[in-house]
């Protein structure tokens, strides 16, 4: 059996797809997380998709020894093209730009909206991928963080299950940066998310400050610190 390991932000998105029956993996490359779920049984079909032959020849390099050959396909193209409607309950587009996700999902929304969960995790422009889909109509479930080396993953999912107690980031959907809901159990690590973004904007205020810097960035900078400092009043707040 191939050994390798799941990554924090994987694992994160094993959690969430954790009881799919058929889940799709766009952009798998190893297809490590496909079968991180077959080998746990958490799910009973996947299809693995790639827009190039080497990663998907990658993927199935890490399946050679494993014995899912009935409960695994491989299908070479872009985005959500090679499924049929509805063919999965859960989608995974992870690892790949907000912009791109955008692009794949647009293609046709139709699809797009008649699979029940997806699981999606931009790598940039988080805001703008929260801003697309509100405007879409998709029902944004969470927002979930993972810290992993110095960085924080965003996962955003899709899907019109009930998870229990969630909070609304903020009232207004101008500025999706910092999310747009959050649920209970993430609660904690969206507070270290916040503060961590706090401390960036920090190290840019001050220098902007030392170069004297009074101009949009500045005021741009400000407001930042402001909405964040805001939401954690807010989140502190709620009985989550
Ligand atoms: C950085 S890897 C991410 C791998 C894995 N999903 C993860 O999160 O670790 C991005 C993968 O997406 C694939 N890819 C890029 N554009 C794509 C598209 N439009 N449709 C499907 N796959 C795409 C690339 O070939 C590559 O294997």
């Amino acid at each position: 059996m191939i050994k390798y390991k799941l990554s924090g932000r994987l694992s994160m998105l094993a959690k969430l797809a954790d009881a799919s029956q058929r889940l799709a993996d766009i952009g798998t490359d190893h297809g490590y997380l496909p079968l991180h779920l077959l080998e746990k049984r958490n799910v009973e079909h996947c299809i693995l998709c790639d827009i190039n032959l080497g990663p998907l020849e990658n993927a199935k390099r890490s399946f050679r020894e494993a014995d899912f050959s009935d409960q695994t396909e491989f299908r070479l193209g872009s985005g959500i093209e090679p499924l049929e409607f509805s063919e999965v309950d859960t989608v995974v587009i992870a690892g790949m730009g907000g912009g791109l996700i955008i692009d794949i999902l647009s293609k046709d929304l139709h699809k797009s909206k008649s699979f029940e969960k997806l699981l999606l995790q931009p790598m940039t422009e988080q805001d703008v991928l929260r801003q697309w889909l509100l405007s879409q109509g998709f029902k944004i479930n969470s927002d979930y963080y993972v810290h992993e080396g110095s960085k924080y993953y965003e996962i955003i999912e899709i899907s019109n299950q009930e998870i229990g107690s969630t909070f609304q980031v903020y009232d207004y959907t101008d500025d999706l940066e910092f999310g747009y809901k959050i649920t209970k159990g993430n609660r904690d690590e969206y507070i270290r998310f916040l503060l961590y973004r706090r401390h960036k904007y920090e190290i840019i205020m001050k220098q902007l400050e030392k170069s004297n810097s009074q101009g949009t960035k500045h005021d741009e900078c400000m407001s930042k610190l402001n909405l964040i400092d805001s939401i954690l009043r807010k989140v502190k707040e709620e009985d989550l």
